[in-house]
């Protein structure tokens, strides 16, 4: 039950929970992929099932998919959907503009094509999440398979001129072998430490042959919901330039999720 659950999970819960009060019945909803993604669609489901909540969910990855089909939300896909009301979803990291990065659990390609398809986005997160400059969190940079480590070279002779505190890159893996995304592509992780021009790197890097997308966010997120494990809430609007504040009473929720695991 969330009243047992570790503080930070807490925190993850009442984002997600605050969230789900910007999706209304008949909207198309982006659901976002990660372990407070997974808290949103688990809230979202239990709205479908006992408060009679009807959305279509676009799921961010095949492991969303799966989670919003397993409580309950139909599940449709981008294409047919077309646009969507809103898409929430987590970060690794958000700053005071709310230029953000994702990709940190690897689907930032669907992610980033499901949020700019978006009349919102709104992000979900505990305040671990919020830095004065992003870049301590390593960038994930989706690309091809194809000629990977040449594309690797170009990412990091680029660097070399960007206002960047690091030039190393590494690439995921899962186990043995290398991480491969949805779409097939592997992803190199930047440890560039600090970024000085998140939206100047985000432009060239795409440039460069072989890149398919990077998991800067920029001007794409509007609000972002931020949780503490005592219950608290932040709504901060970068639109209205206003913060709301509310706190989630454990207790009412004492029944609400039987399966925790994500
Ligand atoms: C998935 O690719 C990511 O963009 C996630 O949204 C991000 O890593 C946040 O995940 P958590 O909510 O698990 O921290």
């Amino acid at each position: 039950m969330p009243s047992e659950l570790s503080p930070i999970d807490k925190a993850k819960f009442v984002a997600a929970r605050r969230a789900t009060k910007f999706v209304e019945t008949g909207m198309k909803v982006g659901l976002g992929t990660g372990s407070t993604a997974a808290w949103l669609v688990r809230c979202l489901g239990e709205l479908v099932r006992e408060d009679g909540l009807r959305i279509k969910g676009v799921p961010t990855s095949t492991r969303t998919a799966q989670l919003a089909r397993d409580v309950g939300i139909e599940v449709i896909s981008l294409d047919e959907a077309k646009w969507l009301d809103v898409t929430i979803d987590g970060a690794d990291e958000y700053d005071a503009d709310l230029n953000l990065i994702k990709g940190g659990g690897g689907a930032l390609l669907q992610e980033k094509i499901v949020a700019t398809a978006s009349d919102q986005m709104v992000v979900i997160a505990d305040i671990s999440k919020r830095v004065e400059t992003l870049g301590a969190f390593p960038l994930p940079v989706e690309v091809i398979p194809f000629g990977w480590k040449t594309t690797q070279t170009l990412i990091e002779e680029l660097l070399v001129g960007m206002d960047v505190l690091g030039a190393t890159s590494a690439l995921r893996m899962n186990g043995d072998v290398p991480y491969v995304t949805d779409e097939g592509n592997h992803i190199l992780d930047l440890h560039l430490n600090r970024i000085g021009n998140a939206r100047q790197l985000s432009l060239v890097m795409n440039q460069i042959p072989g890149v398919v997308e990077n998991g800067l966010f920029i001007d794409i997120c509007d609000a972002v919901v931020i949780g503490y494990g005592d219950g608290r809430v932040e709504v901060q609007d970068i639109n209205k330039g206003t913060t709301e504040e509310s706190r989630y009473d454990f207790l009412e929720s004492a029944n609400l999720f039987a399966d925790l695991t994500d």
